[in-house]
């Protein structure tokens, strides 16, 4: 099956009310991992790049991935750039047959975000690719400064819902990533915080108030960051922090039941590769084949995301919607 775009998904998804996965890859036991868990799950699938992967894998090395993943399996699988920061980027990854780029001007002010998010979008629609596009600051869920009582304030680091209906009407996006308290990696709330669910619900409506429809949201930061995970990577010789929080479970399933339906996943993945290859040096320090370390850890990596499929974004079976 050829790529397919995240537009394609997108559209299945919101209808069956479940959630793509977007998984962050780097290498070959990663590509293999997701894939293959993918395939037994039946299950759709975007394969995310970031620039940082770009330039540690080199692009050329990543696009055969993607195109042995494409040959070997039967699920339909998106191919999208992570964070894009500059036209350049978001155009280079088209040219090479990306099906779905992100421009994230998220830090520029709100029109220079749109202009440059609608240069990308003219560009995208040209050559059959789709753009998302980010509005609002990825704090945490740490008091949003620009709130007071509970109004939505334009001053504030999260997304604002009037805010997403005039840039997505602006820049023609095909998807939002929002700011709801979510951000990336291991050590995301401090204590009992949660997603901001309710602004979530808020930006849902004033989309389709404002004649977008069931508009695509897509959630950046949705690890969960397994706390036995963590304890199995400072058993094996690991030093991460008492601190590490994720999103939890239950905020996912509510997010893709309001119609988050790009949920990003990367730090989980990484903390799975990580624990698997600390046990498995740590259980035979005399060991020096890759493949005897690597091995296992990609199976941790496949486990984890056949959990992820099934129980989270419960698109386990919707591979041929
Ligand atoms: O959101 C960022 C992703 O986790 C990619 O991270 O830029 O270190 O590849 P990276
Ligand atoms: P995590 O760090 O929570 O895995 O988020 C990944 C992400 O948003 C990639 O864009
Ligand atoms: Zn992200």
């Amino acid at each position: 099956m050829p790529l397919t775009t995240t537009k394609e998904l997108f559209a299945k998804a919101l209808k069956g009310k479940y959630a793509i996965g977007a998984f962050n890859v780097n290498n070959m036991e990663l590509v293999q991992a997701i894939i293959e868990a993918c395939e037994e799950e039946k299950a759709p699938v975007i394969l995310q790049i970031s620039r940082g992967a770009r330039t540690y894998a080199n692009p050329v090395y990543l696009r055969k991935l993607i195109e042995a993943a494409v040959s070997v399996a039967t699920i339909p699988i998106a191919v999208h750039l992570d964070h894009g920061d500059t036209f350049e980027l978001c155009k280079e990854c088209i040219d090479e047959g990306f099906t779905s780029v992100m421009i994230d001007a998220s830090h520029e002010p709100f029109e220079k975000n749109v202009e440059i998010c609608k240069r990308v979008v003219d560009y995208a629609h040209k050559h059959g690719a789709v753009v998302e596009g980010e509005l609002g600051h990825l704090v945490g869920a740490q008091f949003d400064e620009g709130e007071e009582g509970g109004g939505y304030s334009t001053g504030g680091h999260y997304t604002h819902p009037e805010e997403a209906v005039t840039f997505v009407h602006q820049s023609g996006v095909d998807s939002l990533a929002i700011a709801i308290g979510n951000s990336h990696g291991a050590y995301k709330f401090k204590g009992e915080q949660h997603l901001d669910i309710e602004r979530l619900k808020a930006i849902k409506k004033a989309l389709l108030d404002a004649g977008l429809g069931d508009y695509p949201l897509v959630l950046h930061g949705a690890s969960s960051v397994p706390k036995d995970l963590v304890v199995e990577i400072n058993k094996y010789g690991g030093k991460m922090g008492e601190d590490t929080a994720g999103v939890p479970e239950a905020d996912i399933e509510i997010a893709r039941r309001t119609g988050c339906t790009k949920v990003n996943i990367d730090t989980d993945l990484r903390l799975a590769l990580t624990a698997g290859i600390r046990k498995a040096l740590f259980e035979n320090p005399k060991e020096f084949d890759p493949r005897k370390y690597l091995g296992p850890a990609r199976k941790m990596v496949k486990e984890l995301v056949r959990h992820k499929l099934r129980n989270v974004l419960c698109c386990a079976g919707h591979a041929f919607d």
